[in-house]
């Protein structure tokens, strides 16, 4: 199983770096599998932690991979990082295992503490659609033209049916990174 997160790491001038990532569930643990190169991974192989923050504000994740990286977050007390203000979730990782690889190392991580902000208020259509084409926004490279285009025109209904203001913009920054791409080829 694999759980939709946004992940921040502090970097080495103590500032927060922000990035989705999807954490794949391991029993207690969370492993974290950035791809390399990654900031993400660096911070984690020199920290040794992360918190993972729990959202259903999915501009957290339609910006960071359309150049939005400058999120608030909030410095935890007794830990050496930082929680996304949006978090309705966040959980406190400690790095207890690294499986090295290539391409993508797996970071085994023990949540150390988990705290809820906000209340859950149930699932709109458009927040699923909104983190599949922010993942589309990461493989514009590697997919063919006709998959990334029919998967958006059906992601669109969910869209034109169900989306708030959040996931509206959320959508617009994602159709703007889109009509680039288009205009690329
Ligand atoms: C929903 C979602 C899930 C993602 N999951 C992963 C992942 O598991 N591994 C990865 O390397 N990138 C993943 N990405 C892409 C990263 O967010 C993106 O490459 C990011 O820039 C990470 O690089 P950084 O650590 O240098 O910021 C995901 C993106 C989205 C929108």
């Amino acid at each position: 199983m694999i759980l939709e997160s946004v992940v921040t790491t502090r970097s080495e001038d103590g500032s927060a770096h922000i990035a989705p990532l999807g954490l794949h569930v391991d029993g207690a643990h969370l492993i974290i599998a950035p791809f390399r190169p990654s900031k993400t991974l660096e911070n984690l192989q020199r920290e040794g932690h992360a918190v993972v923050n729990w959202t259903t504000d999915v501009r957290l994740f339609a910006g960071p991979v359309t150049g939005r990286r400058d999120w608030p977050v909030i410095a935890l007390d007794h830990f050496p990082g930082y929680r996304l203000e949006a978090a309705q979730t966040h959980a406190e990782l400690k790095v207890i295992e690294i499986e090295e690889d290539a391409q993508r190392p797996k970071f085994h991580c023990a949540i150390t503490r988990e705290e809820t902000h906000s209340p859950f208020r149930g699932f709109i259509r458009a927040q699923a659609a909104v983190v599949e084409a922010a993942i589309l926004v990461t493989r514009l490279h590697m997919l063919p033209k006709e998959k990334i285009e029919s998967e958006l025109g059906y992601l669109q209904i969910a869209i034109d049916k169900t989306a708030g203001p959040i996931e509206q913009e959320a959508w617009s920054w994602i159709m703007v990174r889109i009509d680039t791409w288009r205009k690329e080829r």
